[in-house]
């Protein structure tokens, strides 16, 4: 099993990594103190595949579903679940227990920090990508018709479990969403970026992620410049999700996105003169070599999606970039909208 701590002095925790680390959820529960009972917030599709059966929280234990899907992330399921713990007698010195991808962890999450003012909670994660980023650093939050992840709160988990043995149920769009972040991590880490890490156990690129995570984490809590690097692709990706290519046409995943935007972000860095042709088609093979797409799904309008990142919650009050550079990657302020808008003219278009 591999152990990750998160080091935030007195809020540090585990994040323990490897097949089977499900089965020590009762351990993790235990090192929150007097706690008297739990209540797992999970979905329909996690008790379908059987991943409840068998769940030993260590105490007497109760489960609320939320809805499938980023509709599910909203304040209204952050209210019925908090009306769940109240009528359920949950106490401030109890656990939540989210076992679940990013949309219940986040969920979970958010209503744990709410719930008397913030109530332990463990993430047993149990997609790639809640495996390898949104389990993992605290942010969790629901979305706002005006925008996602607009409402939230910074409230570190007691524990994580990344139990890559229930990863076995996901889908081929599951693994390839989390694969998006995982390409992410490759510009992150430091050298050249490569797909070595696809060579490892699958357990060992999972608790390489959150190596790196945790690093970005420990020094930088509440997102400054530094934590904001994991946002890396994400400028258009958000974007892309929040013009609608999520759902209908497109169709694309969160890490789908990333990718796409990996590479947006590679010739933006070029046409600002930070990185070179080499450097940029680095970018398409790392991203061609996890399996992911470098191209914009057809029928982007460049004007709409400019207006997205604008909205961006990350782009304060001009469009900030993550961005490659001579030193690595880092966060590039005042990006002018006519350089946004002819990167995207120069991005190659999925037929
Ligand atoms: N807080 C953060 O730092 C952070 C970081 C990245 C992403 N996020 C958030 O994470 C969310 C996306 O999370 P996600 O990609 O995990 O999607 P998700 O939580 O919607 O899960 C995807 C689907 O897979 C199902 N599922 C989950 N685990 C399964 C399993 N083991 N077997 C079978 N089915 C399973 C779920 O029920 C769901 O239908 C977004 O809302 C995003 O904003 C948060
Ligand atoms: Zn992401």
């Amino acid at each position: 099993m591999n152990r990750v701590r998160v080091s935030l002095a007195e809020r540090s925790y585990d994040v323990v990594v490897g097949e089977g680390a499900r089965h020590e959820l009762a351990a993790m529960v235990a090192r929150v103190g007097s706690v008297r009972q739990a209540i797992v917030v999970t979905q329909r599709a996690l008790i379908d595949a059987g991943w409840l059966e068998g769940l030993n929280c260590g105490l007497p234990h109760e489960v609320l579903t939320v809805p499938e899907g980023e509709a599910a992330k909203s304040l209204a399921t952050v209210e019925t679940l908090c009306s769940g713990f109240a009528q359920r007698g949950l106490a401030r010195g109890d656990v939540v227990v989210a076992l679940g991808g990013g949309v219940v962890t986040d969920v979970a999450g958010f209503a744990a920090a709410s719930f008397h003012r913030g109530t332990a909670y463990v993430n047993v994660a149990t997609t790639l990508l809640a495996q390898v980023d949104a389990a993992v650093g605290g942010k969790t939050g629901v979305n706002l018709p005006e925008g996602k992840n607009l409402l939230g709160a910074f409230w570190q988990p007691a524990g994580v479990l990344c139990d890559t043995e229930m990863l076995a149920t996901l889908s081929p769009r599951e693994w390839a969403s989390g694969r998006g972040e995982m390409a992410k991590y490759a510009f992150l880490a430091p050298g050249d970026p490569d797909a070595s890490l696809l060579d490892l156990p699958l357990d060992e690129q999972v608790a390489r992620c959150v190596a790196l995570k945790a690093e970005f984490v420990s020094a930088d809590e509440r997102e400054g410049d530094r934590r904001m690097i994991l946002n890396y692709g994400h400028t258009l990706a958000h974007a892309l999700e929040a013009a609608g290519f999520a759902e209908g046409r497109g169709d694309l995943r969160h890490g789908e996105a990333v990718a796409i935007g990996l590479v947006y972000a590679a010739l933006l860095a070029r046409r600002l003169g930070r990185i070179d042709d080499h450097r940029v088609e680095l970018h398409r093979r790392v991203v061609g070599a996890f399996d992911l797409p470098t191209a914009l799904p057809a029928g982007v309008d460049p004007e709409r999606i400019l207006s997205f990142m604008a909205r961006d919650k990350k782009a304060q009050h001009d469009l900030t970039f993550v961005l490659d550079g001579p030193g690595g990657v880092e966060p590039v302020r005042a990006v002018g909208s006519a350089d946004v808008l002819a990167t995207l003219a120069e991005m190659k278009v999925d037929q």
